[in-house]
């Protein structure tokens, strides 16, 4: 894992605060990611990505890429990354051009509403309340050619598919598949929860679901990699905000283990146990600290994983509790 290097070291704590709010801690998922998006856009021949999504010769239509995971994982973070890192994919706001749209989906959104936020972020505000859903995804479609959109990721994509009256699950599923057909050349990420997966495979031909690739975001499993790029990232940051972690604390692997190895959740409650320390003009951190942060945070009432004393006794302990299961 690379740390993003500060410019300066942060000293008050404001910049403390704001150095450690911006960073993004690399987990591992990055590379898997960027892997996935080589197969939706078409290769130089220097084997770069380009940004001509991959188009099917025979059928004329690109191909989807479902991100999964539950809510707190990292999905947002790692799309978030993605776009601003890449090389190719330019994110496209209301002032400002590029060929990536990234759409967040309000959790009450019908698909008209998507399409009236898509058409929004592409300069067209007033559209007429009386147009029909699927005039409104004819003008989207007519709008991603024009401005040469090339990619457009829609988080929080679940949303769509909640049920109830005025709803329509199939429409939206639909709509989903028109995208890739016929924007000119679209290539479409979806980011939501597991049951986003479900709601899509709820369409009966699969026509739909067949056209993504599936990405879940996994937890950092005990002793593995990611679990150690997580206890580098920590450490790091630490000395950088100038703060002293007690030695054999093993205050990383109580905290993967307290969020069940949740990427963003972990990264998370770890950030709030440095800025705890901050924001309190500490120089070190402590177990007690520790606990008193997460226990604001989770509904723990008994022994947490930030308890005191040697870190495999207790995990031992809260695992014949059945902590966590
Ligand atoms: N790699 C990372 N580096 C730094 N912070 C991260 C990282 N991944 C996640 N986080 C932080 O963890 C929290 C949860 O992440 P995020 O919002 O991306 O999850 P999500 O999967 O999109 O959840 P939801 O489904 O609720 O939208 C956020 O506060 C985010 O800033
Ligand atoms: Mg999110």
């Amino acid at each position: 894992m690379t740390f993003q290097p500060a410019t300066q070291t942060p000293t008050t704590i404001t910049e403390k605060t704001a150095w450690l709010a911006e960073r993004y801690w690399r987990h591992g998922l990055e590379d898997d990611l960027d892997d996935r998006l080589t197969d939706l856009f078409e290769v130089n021949d220097e084997g770069e990505m380009t940004a001509q999504p991959r188009i099917g010769a025979l059928t004329g239509e690109s191909r989807g890429l479902m991100v999964l995971g539950r809510s707190g994982d990292g999905k947002t973070a790692l799309l978030r990354r993605m776009l601003r890192v890449n090389p190719v994919l330019t994110e496209m706001t209301e002032s400002q051009a590029g060929n990536t749209l990234y759409i967040t989906v309000p959790p009450e959104a019908t698909i008209k509403k998507i399409a009236e936020l898509i058409l929004a972020t592409t300069g067209y505000q007033r559209v007429d309340a009386r147009l029909r859903s699927a005039d409104a995804w004819e003008m989207v479609m007519h709008r991603l050619a024009k401005f040469g959109v090339r990619a457009m990721i829609i988080d929080e994509c679940h949303h769509i598919f909640r049920r109830g009256a005025g709803r329509d699950v199939a429409g939206a599923i639909q709509s989903l598949k028109h995208i890739m057909q016929s924007a000119g050349g679209v290539a479409l990420i979806i980011a939501g929860v597991p049951s986003l997966r479900d709601d899509i495979l709820s369409e009966q031909s699969g026509e739909t679901a067949r056209r993504f690739q599936e990405f879940s975001l996994a937890d950092i499993q005990p002793d593995s990699m990611a679990a150690l790029n997580f206890s580098k990232n920590f450490a790091v940051s630490a000395k950088i905000l100038g703060l002293t972690v007690p030695e054999d604390a093993e205050i990383a692997e109580r905290i993967l283990f307290a969020q069940h190895g949740q990427i963003g959740r972990s990264i998370a409650l770890c950030k709030m146990i440095l800025t705890d320390a901050i924001i309190r003009q500490r120089t070190e951190l402590s177990l007690d600290r520790a606990e008193c942060v997460y226990r604001k945070c989770s509904r723990a009432t008994d022994m947490t994983p930030f308890h005191s004393g040697d870190w495999q006794a207790v995990r031992r302990e809260l695992s014949a509790i059945g902590w966590g299961q």
